[in-house]
């Protein structure tokens, strides 16, 4: 755990290991003002057991540096993990925020899930759009839509930091896949030709990493990633990129917790209704593969 500072603004990064996720704490020096990017709930897939283990430590970091929590954003609706940002709002307050492109994803997901949810927003505090400003004490965050991963992918800006969710991986790793409903390798092209337009010694800190042979990595640099394995080999050629995606991606398996993530991430972290015998339960979706 390591925080930077600049301009007055911390970042301390945390990692899930068994997601392989990087959620983070901003805070305004000044004001203790800050913000939880990303939280994620420890999930079990065969038990069905979630816990507020990783949650808890976000939740102590707040709490021991006697910090303010204003915000809860989420970069996306994540495919590959829970989140907890119901719980951590219950504990700290705060407001959770997403891009608002999160009402195509609901619609998608509550049709192929069969699920009784309104696909307006209305779970979340606040629908994010491009441009808007959200006050973190003496600073604030701009809100740049970086979609191609999915429709509702959105990028944080604040004090040359951009929390850039599901666009670029670390430089070795490439880029993230386009074939989820709403992805598009021409979209995630245009998001990371944006990303690396911003000044070459601006922070974009990644919202995963899978390191092989090397510790796991939260910061890189816009310098760093004009150097992008996936985003260098494509030339700058939007549809070179394009077969690029498009070909890794027909070669990757459904993510482990898609389904589950899906049913709490587009409630905003909430979780089912109990059902007539006062358990919860996820559903997923049988299919018959003929012989
Ligand atoms: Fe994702």
């Amino acid at each position: 755990m390591s925080a930077i500072n600049s301009d007055n603004i911390s970042i301390t990064p945390f990692y899930h290991q068994d997601t392989g996720t990087w959620s983070y704490v901003v805070t305004d020096q000044p004001t203790g003002c800050c913000a939880i990017i990303d939280p994620v709930l420890d999930f079990d897939l065969t038990s069905g057991k979630a816990s507020f283990d990783s949650a808890q430590q976000l939740i102590e970091h707040v709490q021991s540096n006697q910090l303010k929590l204003e915000w809860i954003l989420e970069t996306h609706a994540h495919a590959d993990h829970l989140t907890a940002a119901q719980y951590i709002k219950q504990e700290l307050g705060g407001k959770i925020a997403i891009g608002a492109g999160i009402k195509d994803v609901q619609q998608h997901f509550a049709n192929t899930l069969n699920l009784d949810l309104p696909a307006d927003g209305s779970q979340f505090d606040i629908l994010t759009h491009k441009g808007d400003s959200l006050a973190l004490g003496e600073s604030h965050f701009i809100a740049h839509p970086t979609p191609g991963h999915t429709d509702d992918s959105m990028s944080y800006e604040i004090a040359g930091n951009i929390f850039i969710g599901d666009t670029f991986f670390h430089p070795d790793l490439g880029t993230a896949r386009c074939d989820f409903p709403g992805g598009s390798a021409d979209k995630l092209f245009q998001s990371l030709t944006f990303l690396t337009s911003f000044p070459e010694t601006f922070n974009l800190w990644l919202c995963h990493d899978y390191p092989k042979d090397r510790d796991a990595v939260a910061r890189t640099t816009v310098a760093e990633q004009r150097e992008n394995i996936h985003f260098k080999k494509s030339g700058g050629n939007p549809s070179a990129y394009a077969k690029l995606r498009n070909e890794r991606d027909s070669t990757l398996s459904v993510p482990r917790l898609i389904y589950p993530s899906l049913q709490v991430n587009i409630r905003a972290g909430q979780f089912p209704e109990d059902e007539s015998n006062g358990r919860k339960y996820l559903k997923i979706p049988f299919s018959l593969q003929k012989p």
